[in-house]
């Protein structure tokens, strides 16, 4: 095992790897991605005012929003956040820890318990329906953070996102390269080892 840091329990460290190192998820689902991409490019719309941060039509693209956030569930771009607690924390089960004590919260772990989230590892962006929003508990996603130090760029990167993404969707279909299946590699940021490879196909739309 490499590094773990100081404070942080060993059985987690293990755990995380554990998690981060499943095999296989990217290959299972291609056919059910390309259903889902066809839905979205049907859904897209587009305006100049909107690329130019004008336009309301990015509240209108709600199932394009649903899957970025179902994309942020299983790949949270910020994996795990840290805090040195200032004070002594007991939980509701009666445990307790220190002041002093470095504590992880594991989000990308969150994401993918079974417990909050069912079926885990399947892409279904209508878990962020608002029907299947409103039953669940507010931290139980969690990419931007939560609390009073959660991330102030959300709602700009949502937005920046949804303009790229929908401006992709707009020219281009998608599909992995099976040969070059990503490697998950966390660091600050979850990335890929071995980048992204994706094969495009035009749609000829011409825009
Ligand atoms: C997909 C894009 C982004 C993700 C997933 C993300 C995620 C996060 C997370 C998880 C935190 C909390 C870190 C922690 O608790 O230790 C954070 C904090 C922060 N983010 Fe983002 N972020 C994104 C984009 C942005 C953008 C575009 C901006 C600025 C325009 C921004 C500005 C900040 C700032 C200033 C904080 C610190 C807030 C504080 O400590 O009070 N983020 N972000």
């Amino acid at each position: 095992m490499g590094t773990v840091l100081p404070g942080v329990c060993c059985k987690c460290e293990e755990e995380r790897r554990r998690q981060f190192a499943a095999p296989g998820e990217f290959s299972e689902s291609q056919t059910h991605m390309t259903e889902i991409q066809r839905s979205l490019q049907d859904g897209v719309t587009l305006s100049d005012e909107d690329v130019e941060g004008r336009g309301d039509d990015l509240a209108k693209m709600t199932y394009l929003t649903m899957c970025m956030k179902e994309c942020f569930r299983l790949y949270p771009p910020v994996p795990q956040v840290f805090r040195q607690l200032n004070k002594p924390v007991t939980f509701v089960d009666g445990r307790s820890l220190p002041a002093g004590s470095l504590i992880s919260m594991h989000i990308y772990a969150l994401h993918r318990n079974s417990a909050v989230w069912p079926d885990p590892e399947v892409f279904d962006p209508l878990r962020f329906s608002p029907e299947n929003v409103s039953g669940r508990h507010p931290f139980a996603y969690m990419p931007f953070s939560a609390g009073p130090r959660n991330c102030i760029g959300q709602q700009f990167a949502m937005n920046e996102m949804k303009v790229v993404t929908a401006l992709c969707l707009l020219r281009f279909e998608f599909s992995l390269d099976p040969s070059k299946l990503p490697i998950k590699l966390p660091q600050l940021v979850l990335r890929s080892k071995n980048g992204i490879h994706l094969h495009l196909k035009s749609l000829g739309s011409g825009k």
